[in-house]
């Protein structure tokens, strides 16, 4: 696919929109990171990115749709598949059933006639062009989308928040270019109480419709309006219009008013244009404007006379890409020694890191509130490890407005979003993974909440609520708290409304993660017996820890996190299960079946992974030997997986034996094996930004831990990383000492740190940073060495904190 190279010469069309970064001078700054991204990245073979246009956190993402079974985002870069619509509404990387894609539009260069015309998904469908090596003739930059449909036509798109605009060229041989306006095909068929208008004297086509979320049980509205314009010349008065169902366009019909619409399910406009007269201007070019809401078509046609009141299509792009630049600009790094597939993986994956939540302000269906409101949480399970704790390092302010959107939530339905998308709420799945995204902002930034306007009261409130009160339907909403309190783990055997009887092992771990979270706010709030209370709760990971449980074939690997009964007595869960060695291949994902107790992860890699006291398990391990010995096995026996969120950790886990070097080392093979700039190169669904935002810290030499003020260290791909700070106004360097490049295989290199010092002085750790060092602004400098086997240093502090070795300051 033609990327990056045709898009330059696509934007010389809007003159200067920066220079570009000169990768032979040192440290130059990069002043046009969005000409580094390569949207299409994760866009076949299940990755299910979405390539197309959207500002940072945009409502609005509009693209292409196919006919892909894996279009949950609408596209698919594999060529075989065809083009079905042009839609505005988008998630990215997510699972479940393919979300949104609503109202697409859809050029008809040439039907016999009106009548004749191609209305309904399956019989319009059409291959996109393809380029001499296979792959679809689509281009795509932050901001903007193109391709060129096998009917001649080309297509290009950019966004708006909350409206899209659209360019269709057709071919010179056009003399009666149509567009439809689906109404109803959504990404899973499944509307219901379509409407649709027509205004003939302008061509405005309105409607809207109530469609299904995608994973979960709600329903949602959505609407459009959609306004033409021609491009290069005045569009006299609309030739041709009407209203169809299924294949049958009804001339000069202005609605639809069959009282049985609930058996035709396919139901939109078609509009018919005069061909360009402006000879100057050729072949006819039509623009057109959508607007969209969730709230009536009336506010879809005032969002997008508002935000687009001109049709204009470069300034619109233009804006768009100035914004990612800004966005993406934040982080700079020094190009020097490093090949540019790692700078463009490094700024692609920073880019998809901003796609979702996606800011649906002014358009909450569900109450009034002049709170920012925040959809396409997606799931917050995904996102809470990494993507957060990027915002935190580069984007608080936006970081702000979504918990202030995520605590307006919980005011008005209960419970903290947990996988809300479409404007409802969806199937959790690890617990309240909310919790420590709110402690995560509050830990970072409790003193500036207030200027932010995210009320700390508001804040403390929303997260007692989840940690201490049952839900209605704890699959929806959260926990299952009550058992929680009770047992301290979540028993195999207690049933409570909602879910089913699946994923205890898992809960308990994440409950136990929130629960530290939650105390690490408890702290900041000077609330004594809250802190002691939940870092108690916190520890409640080692009652699922059954100390007989070995990996068949592995006596010495013993001890497992392992599913109990309310009575205490232990159930039995192989600890292969859920992984490629399990010999009953069951998998581990939502399903009622699914009663082993885990999810989208083996008990192998459950039993290496508690965050919050790291040191606890390597005890109950036996030590640092047999602690790298399981980690080693996870890896050399597959049981690590890239593809889900609980084995994103494990990587740096060496860390906390004192082995830091075998942790850089390890995270970079997983880079060097996982990703790369390819169509295919993700592990896995992007998961709303989880994978892009790991592999943004795993690029960086740093990993997270969520609701604290540490990152683990390793070394950068870069000689020299820095991130703004917009709220402290600081920007904090990393320099690579000695770097020498990157080993394609990741493995070796000169990249192990030897020794760290912040601001000149030596640093207490090899192995992690505090928040400090990012508040103020520091230079972090890395002494770097080819010897694998450095060590955290000597100090008393050198080991990254965990709770039972005094926990986290
Ligand atoms: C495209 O999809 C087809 C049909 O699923 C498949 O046979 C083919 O291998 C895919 N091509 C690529 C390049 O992935
Ligand atoms: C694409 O659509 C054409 C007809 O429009 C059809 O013949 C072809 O089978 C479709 N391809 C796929 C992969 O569905
Ligand atoms: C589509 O075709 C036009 C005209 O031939 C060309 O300029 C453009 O690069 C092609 N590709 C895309 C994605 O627009
Ligand atoms: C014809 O198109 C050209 C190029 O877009 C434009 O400058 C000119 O104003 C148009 N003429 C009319 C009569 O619309
Ligand atoms: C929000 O306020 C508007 C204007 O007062 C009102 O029409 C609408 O019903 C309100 N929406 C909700 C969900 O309460
Ligand atoms: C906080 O709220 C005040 C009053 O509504 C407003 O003036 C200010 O712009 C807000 N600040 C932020 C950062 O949203
Ligand atoms: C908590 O106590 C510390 C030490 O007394 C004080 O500095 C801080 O302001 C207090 N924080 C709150 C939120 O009361
Ligand atoms: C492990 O086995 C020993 C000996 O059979 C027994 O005493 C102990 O209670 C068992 N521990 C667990 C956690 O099942
Ligand atoms: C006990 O574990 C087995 C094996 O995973 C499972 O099939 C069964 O449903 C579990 N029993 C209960 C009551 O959870
Ligand atoms: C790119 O990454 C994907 C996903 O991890 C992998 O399947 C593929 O082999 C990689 N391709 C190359 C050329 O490295
Ligand atoms: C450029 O970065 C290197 C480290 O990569 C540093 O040593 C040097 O001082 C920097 N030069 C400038 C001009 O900032
Ligand atoms: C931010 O810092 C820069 C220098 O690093 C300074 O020029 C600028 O005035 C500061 N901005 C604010 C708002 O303090």
């Amino acid at each position: 696919m033609t990327r990056t190279f045709a898009l330059l010469s696509a934007l010389a069309l809007l003159g200067p929109v920066g220079s570009y970064a000169q990768t032979s001078s040192a440290n130059a700054t990069i002043t046009d990171p969005a000409s580094y991204v390569d949207v299409f990245i994760g866009t076949t073979n299940g990755g299910h990115v979405f390539p197309g246009a959207t500002l940072p956190h945009g409502m609005v993402k509009v693209g292409l749709d196919t006919d892909s079974p894996g279009n949950q985002a609408g596209y698919d870069a594999n060529a075989t598949f065809n083009a079905t619509g042009f839609s505005q509404l988008h998630d990215s990387g997510t699972g479940g059933g393919a979300s949104l894609s609503n109202f697409k539009l859809w050029p008809l260069p040439q039907c016999t006639s009106f009548k004749d015309c191609t209305t309904s998904l399956a019989s319009r469908k059409t291959l996109r062009k393809t380029l001499s090596d296979g792959s679809p003739d689509d281009l795509g930059s932050p901001g903007y989308f193109a391709t060129n449909l096998s009917t001649g036509v080309r297509v290009e798109v950019t966004a708006s928040r909350r409206a899209a605009l659209h360019r269709y060229t057709f071919p010179a041989s056009s003399r009666e270019p149509r567009i439809i306006v689906d109404i109803t095909n959504d990404g899973l068929n499944s509307n219901t109480e379509p409407v649709v208008k027509v205004d003939p004297s302008t061509g405005r086509v309105t409607g809207g419709a109530r469609f299904a979320a995608s994973f979960g049980p709600g329903r949602y509205n959505a609407y459009t309006c959609v306004d033409f314009k021609g491009d290069g010349y005045d569009i006299p008065s609309i030739s041709e219009y009407g209203v169809y169902i299924g294949d049958e366009p009804v001339k000069y019909s202005t609605t639809f008013t069959q009282l049985y619409s609930g058996f035709v399910s396919e139901m939109g406009a078609l509009i018919g244009f005069p061909p360009s007269s402006n000879t100057t201007h050729q072949p006819t070019t039509i623009l057109a404007r959508v607007g969209v809401s969730f709230i009536s078509s009336a506010q879809a046609c005032a969002n997008a006379e508002s935000e687009i009141p001109d049709f204009d299509f470069d300034g619109t792009w233009q804006t768009s890409r100035n914004a990612w630049n800004e966005l993406l600009g934040r982080v700079q790094v020094d190009t020097q020694g490093v090949d540019k597939e790692t700078v463009d993986l490094f700024y692609s994956s920073l880019y998809r890191t901003h796609i979702v939540p996606a800011d649906y302000t002014g358009e909450n269906p569900n109450w009034n509130s002049t709170e920012p409101y925040y959809d396409s949480f997606y799931c917050n399970w995904d996102t809470y490890r990494t993507l957060y704790p990027l915002m935190s390092l580069h984007d608080p302010e936006e970081f702000a407005r979504i918990v202030r959107g995520m605590i307006n939530i919980q005011q008005h339905e209960g419970w903290l979003p947990e996988c809300r998308g479409a404007t409802v709420q969806q199937y959790i799945q690890g617990g309240s993974n909310g919790d420590p995204i709110l402690s995560e902002f509050f830990v970072k930034f409790h003193e500036h909440a207030a200027a932010l306007n995210v009320s700390a009261d508001d804040l403390y409130t929303a997260l007692l609520v989840d940690a201490e009160d049952q839900p209605d339907d704890w699959d929806l909403q959260g926990r299952q708290t009550d058992a929680w309190k009770q047992y301290n783990f979540i028993p195999s055997d207690i049933y409570a409304a909602g879910g089913a009887a699946t994923k205890q092992v898992s809960r308990t771990l994440e409950h136990a993660f929130g629960d530290f979270a939650i105390a690490q706010v408890s702290k900041l709030l000077n609330k004594t017996d809250d802190f002691t209370k939940y870092s108690q709760r916190a520890t409640n990971f080692v009652n699922v820890w059954n100390a007989n449980i070995s990996l068949p074939g592995h006596p010495d690997i013993k001890g497992m996190m392992q599913p109990r009964f309310a009575s205490g007595q232990w159930n039995y869960t192989d600890p292969r299960h859920c992984s490629v060695n399990d010999p009953t291949q069951s998998t581990c994902y939502l399903d009622a079946t699914n009663t082993d107790g885990f999810y989208e992860s083996s008990p192998m890699v459950y039993s290496q992974y508690v965050p919050q006291d790291t040191a606890r398990l390597i005890e109950m391990q036996g030590g640092n030997e047999s602690f790298i010995k399981r980690l080693d096995l996870i890896f050399n026996d597959n049981y690590f997986d890239v593809t889900d969120e609980p084995s994103q950790q494990i990587p740096f886990m060496y860390h906390y034996a004192n082995r830091p070097g075998l942790s850089t080392q390890r995270s970079r093979e997983i880079i060097s094996r996982f990703y790369n700039t390819t169509v295919s190169g993700l592990p896995g669904n992007d998961d709303s930004g989880a994978m892009g935002s790991y592999a943004v810290f795993y690029l960086a030499g740093m990993y997270p831990l969520p609701a604290t003020r540490q990152f683990l260290l390793a070394s950068p791909y870069f000689p020299q990383i820095s991130f703004f700070n917009p709220i402290f106004n600081s920007t904090t360097t990393f320099k690579a000492n000695g770097f020498s490049g990157n080993p394609k295989d990741g493995k070796g290199g000169n990249v192990f740190v030897k020794s760290v010092t912040v601001d000149g002085q030596p640093w207490k750790s090899n192995c992690y940073l505090d928040w400090d060092v990012f508040t103020q602004g520091s230079t972090v400098e890395l002494e770097l060495t080819d010897d694998i086997t450095v060590t955290c240093g000597d100090t008393a502090d050198a080991l990254p904190p965990s709770l039972s070795t005094g926990g986290y300051s």
